[in-house]
């Protein structure tokens, strides 16, 4: 097991055991936390986003373009922005810190 940590946008951090292979997305709602990922990780939604601590945004495989396109979409972009559906949980991401973003955009209002 792999431990993550999301940090709400109260503040509140909560620690998962998070199962390698499995993805951040998944980790996040076994959780119970407000991950929607209406898409199940299709990239056509953007409600997986999260923020990614900047210390380990650059440990992370690269975004690919159909993500990035995505992000475009996705409320409260930042720098370190992620979809959680596409990042796969590793042991290299021991004590990964991510974020929720403050909003999300529901796609069916766009
Ligand atoms: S779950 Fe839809 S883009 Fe990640």
């Amino acid at each position: 097991m792999v431990k993550v940590t999301f940090v709400s946008t109260d503040g509140a951090e909560t620690e998962c055991d998070a199962a390698e292979g499995a993805s951040l997305l998944e980790t996040g709602q076994a959780a119970g936390l407000p991950l929607e990922g209406t898409c199940e990780g299709q990239m056509a939604c953007s409600t997986c986003h999260v923020i990614v601590d900047p210390g380990w945004f650059d440990r992370l495989p690269e975004a690919s373009e159909e993500e990035e396109d995505m992000l475009d979409l996705a409320y409260g972009v930042e720098r370190c922005s992620r979809l959680s559906c596409q990042i796969d949980i590793s042991a290299e991401l021991e004590g990964l810190v991510v974020r929720l973003p403050s909003e999300s955009r529901d796609m069916s209002r766009m």
